[in-house]
């Protein structure tokens, strides 16, 4: 019911919702591996969280770690917002909770609870959809919430924004994902200055 919600709402507004599908089971993977279950509660913002495919894989592995966590989810779309509302607000979480904002994901730092950093920022904003100087305020946005050794994930299905990436971060590992339709790059940047 979900992925066909998903498509309906492509349908409707296919610039801001950006893909024709929700993310599929490799890209997801490599969207998150770079989350290290840590000592430490995890505070993870999540950008474009649509109907929730790469929140509930999230979820899973720090629920699987038994850590503590905050994840904000950003999603711009008020029906896919409630969609994920109903799936991880509704239901109890045991070591951590989950908040779908319906804002901007420029507007992040606001949300953020006393400014404290982000450990990790995953997104599948439509990049390419934007323009560049909206894609600049997003980049901007990241680096100011993101703790040092933080990390930035986004994918691209075609590498537009590599050089934007570049601008902002020393650290960056680019990886293709095939099995997916369709198949992305995955950009994973360490904010190391
Ligand atoms: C490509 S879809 C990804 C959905 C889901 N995360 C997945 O991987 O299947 C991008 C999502 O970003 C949302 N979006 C687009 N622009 C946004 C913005 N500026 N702030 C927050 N969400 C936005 C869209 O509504 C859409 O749900």
């Amino acid at each position: 019911m979900s992925k066909l919600q998903f498509i309906v709402e492509v349908f409707r507004n296919p610039m801001v919702t950006g893909d024709i599908l929700p993310t599929q089971r490799y890209l997801i993977r490599r969207m998150i591996d770079c989350i290290e279950i840590s000592n430490h509660p995890l505070k993870i913002v999540e950008f474009g969280g649509g109907e929730g495919a790469i929140t509930r894989a999230i979820v899973d592995k720090v629920e699987r770690g038994g850590i503590g966590y905050d994840i904000f989810s950003f999603e711009l779309n008020s029906r896919l917002a409630d969609m994920s509302r109903e799936k991880f607000e509704v239901n109890g979480k045991i070591n951590g909770c989950v908040r779908i904002i319906e804002d901007d994901a420029v507007n992040m730092l606001s949300h953020l609870d006393n400014g404290i950093g982000a450990d990790y920022i995953i997104s599948s904003l439509p990049l390419s959809h934007f323009s560049r100087e909206k894609s600049r305020n997003i980049f901007r946005a990241v680096k100011a919430g993101l703790k040092k050794n933080g990390v930035f994930t986004q994918y691209q299905h075609f590498p537009t924004c590599y050089s934007l990436v570049k601008e902002f971060f020393n650290d960056v590992k680019i990886r293709y994902v095939l099995a997916n339709i369709p198949p992305a790059f995955v950009y994973t940047c360490r904010n190391i200055n």
